[in-house]
Formats: C-alpha cells, sequence, structure tokens
C-alpha cells in the first residue's frame, strides 16, 4: 500500500542534519575537546552569578522582548535598542530570517565551504541553496554575485566563516552589497567578530545602520563562554526588526539567558582576556603546526583549518583517530566539503601543547 502519512514540504528531505561538534572520546580519559569553537576561559564570573540568582525566579515568564539585554547592547555598541532581537543562540535568527523571508521558488547563496546552518534553514523553509564557489577558501564576491538571480532572496555570509578561519574586508563586503538588487536580503553572521583584530574588518553595524536590506547576527556562544544557554541577537534595519518580532517565539530567550549575557557584556576585562588568549595561542599553534609540514589556513577566529596529505597514513581520518585516541577531539569536516582537514578549536595553553605534541608525533611516524 502507498505510503499515506504526513509528508514534509518539499527540501526537509533533503537536509543532512546539523552534526555537532562531539565530545566523547576513549573510556578512561579526560576528553580534551576542541570541536565546537567554545572558549577555553568559559564565562565571565559575573555571568555565571546572574544566572544562579536568576534560579531564584523560575516560575515567572521572562520578559519576552528581552528589554535589559537589549539596552545593554544596545549601550555598549552605540546601537538603538528597537533593532535589536534576540534569540535562542544565533541559529535560531537565521532559521527566523529564513522563515520569513524564503519560500518556494526562492534561491539563498552562500559561499561553498559557508556555515552548514544556511542551507539547512533555507531547505527548511522550501528554498534552493544556491554554492558559490571560493577563493582560496575564502568568500568570493564576483562568484556569489555571478550567482544572484531575480530570485535571489537572501545572502548568507560568515565573516570570519566557520570551519575556514577566513574573512572578508570591510570594503568587499561593501562591494558584495552594493552588488546585489535591493530584494535581496544580506545576513552577515558575526559570530566569531570579537576574535578579529584586523584594521580592515568590520562586522557588519555600519551597513546595517546605512542599508535597508543588510541584518547583522552575533552570538554569546563563543567569546563570551554561554553557549550552553542559547543566546544570540541580531541588529536590523526597522522593517526587519519588526518582521523578525513577529514570527519569533514569545518567550524564545530565557530570564537566566537574558540576566547572564547583561553580566558578560559588562564584563569587558573577562572578553579582552579571552581575546588576547587567543592572540597568542592562534599564531603559536599554526606555526607549530607548519613547522610539522602541515597547511593551516590563516584564520581570524578561534579555530584553524588544518590540511592532512590525501593519503593514509597521514590523512586526516587516520590524524583524527591517532587524536582520539589521545583523548584530543578536533571537528572532522567532510560535510563542508572539507575531507581532508580537520578544525582545531584554540584550547587552554596545555590543550594546544598536547594537540601539537601528538601531532608531532603523528608526522613522524612512516
Ligand atoms: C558562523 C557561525 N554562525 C552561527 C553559529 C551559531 O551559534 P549559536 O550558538 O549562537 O547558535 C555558529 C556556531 O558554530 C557559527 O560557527
Amino acid at each position: 500500500m502507498a505510503n499515506t502519512g504526513p509528508v514534509p514540504r518539499p527540501g526537509i528531505l533533503e537536509i543532512t542534519p546539523y552534526v555537532p561538534g562531539d565530545s566523547t572520546t576513549v573510556e578512561g580519559i579526560a576528553p580534551i575537546k576542541l570541536s565546537s569553537n567554545e572558549t577555553p576561559l568559559g564565562p565571565s564570573p559575573r555571568a555565571l552569578a546572574a544566572y544562579r540568582d536568576a534560579a531564584d525566579a523560575l516560575e515567572r515568564y521572562p520578559d519576552g522582548s528581552a528589554l535589559a539585554l537589549r539596552q545593554a547592547l544596545a549601550a555598549q555598541y552605540g546601537l538603538n535598542a528597537e533593532r535589536i532581537v534576540c534569540g535562542c543562540g544565533s541559529d535560531e535568527l537565521i532559521n527566523l530570517l529564513a522563515h520569513a523571508y524564503l519560500g518556494p521558488g526562492d534561491e539563498a547563496v552562500h559561499s561553498a565551504h559557508g556555515f552548514l546552518m544556511y542551507r539547512i534553514a533555507t531547505l527548511s523553509s522550501g528554498a534552493k541553496p544556491v554554492s558559490a564557489p571560493e577563493k582560496d577558501l575564502t568568500a568570493d564576491v564576483d562568484a556569489i554575485l555571478a550567482r544572484v538571480t531575480p530570485d535571489t532572496k537572501v545572502v548568507f555570509l560568515a565573516n570570519p566563516n566557520n570551519p575556514t578561519g577566513t574573512y572578508l574586508p570591510q570594503r568587499e563586503v561593501r562591494r558584495l552589497h552594493k552588488g546585489l538588487p535591493s530584494q535581496a536580503l544580506l545576513v552577515l553572521d558575526a559570530a566569531y567578530s570579537e576574535y578579529v583584530r584586523r584594521n580592515d574588518y568590520e562586522a557588519g553595524l555600519e551597513l546595517v545602520a546605512t542599508t535597508e536590506n543588510t541584518v547583522m547576527t552575533r552570538t554569546f556562544s563563543k567569546i563570551y563562554g554561554l553557549a550552553a544557554l542559547r543566546l544570540g541577537w541580531a541588529y536590523c534595519p526597522a522593517a526587519i526588526a519588526d518582521v523578525l518580532q513577529r514570527v519569533r517565539g514569545p518567550f524564545n530567550v530565557t530570564a537566566p539567558s537574558i540576566a547572564a549575557g547583561v553580566a558578560a557584556l559588562a564584563d569587558r576585562a573577562h572578553l579582552e582576556r579571552a581575546a588576547l588568549h587567543n592572540a597568542k595561542w592562534l599564531p603559536w599553534v599554526a606555526a607549530e603546526l607548519e613547522k610539522l609540514g602541515l597547511m593551516v589556513t590563516p584564520s581570524v577566529g578561534n579555530f584553524l583549518l588544518i590540511h592532512f596529505p590525501a593519503a593514509a597514513p597521514k590523512d586526516a581520518a587516520s590524524a583524527d583517530h591517532m587524536l582520539r585516541s589521545c583523548g584530543i577531539i578536533l571537528r572532522r569536516v567532510g560535510a563542508y566539503g572539507l575531507p581532508g582537514a580537520l578544525r582545531m578549536t584554540i584550547g587552554t595553553e596545555d590543550d594546544n601543547r598536547k594537540v601539537v605534541a601528538a601531532l608531532a608525533a603523528f608526522m613522524r611516524r612512516s
């Protein structure tokens, strides 16, 4: 008999579910988890205290508009709080934007090795994902613009990008925006922006402030160390903020998350420590791995894409296997079309040294 059960809309069954960074390894070894771009410094103690204090009022619904957090973000960045929308991680905001601006017949462009959630959110909305090739594992503005058609409603750009760690300078992002038709929404995903130390980089605030079709998304999951709380925000033109307010759940951000987010924002010293730690260890790890003969894509984030020889026994799968046997978990990135690479999050000094030592032994073996 033919299957007469409920059928999801076209596109849904084309989605390969997102596989998060693994956290388990061989039994009896404490894992060194460097697979999800989490900060080795953890959250600000002030954020933790605010989170615990919020436990005294769990019977109350949160402020659905997250006003305290929006005001704190507005004060921090000099923004209009009315144009900030908070979400359950920036993932939720990416999904809400797709839900609101994409439907069957529409297209959304992303770069070839762009963050996987763009494709998933696009297919979930019944629209068609369009992949634009990259140059040197970096988004290519001309290639993206060449794929824009009258059906293009969204262009997603992670800047810096995960998993490559590469970025586009502000002038290139401006050029990208300038080449887009007004019906296309440019989503600038700046999840790792706090780590970037380049004069020619800008997270997206300027374009959002001066255009009607740019949104910037940000997260508390990365440098703020609050990934477990699921807290993100978007800065939008007024009309787009209004649309997101209509489609989001009425209480999409929890009260403990709002409290922790406000406290985390106030602790600038903690943020600076995390940025300095990364600024010290990212180049150190990259240089040590290059000394071993491994190719590392230049990164401005808190992670590195490490390329292994194509053939066994020194290929990425063998390296992953060996690292796991030492309790070290990096991220396989075959799902991003990069089967020959592993992505490593910058960890504590001890973690970083252990990875380098393990890979040195791996590269020495014949
Ligand atoms: C580029 C990029 N955007 C968004 C996210 C999602 O972050 P969140 O935890 O805020 O949902 C990630 C997380 O890995 C990411 O790498």
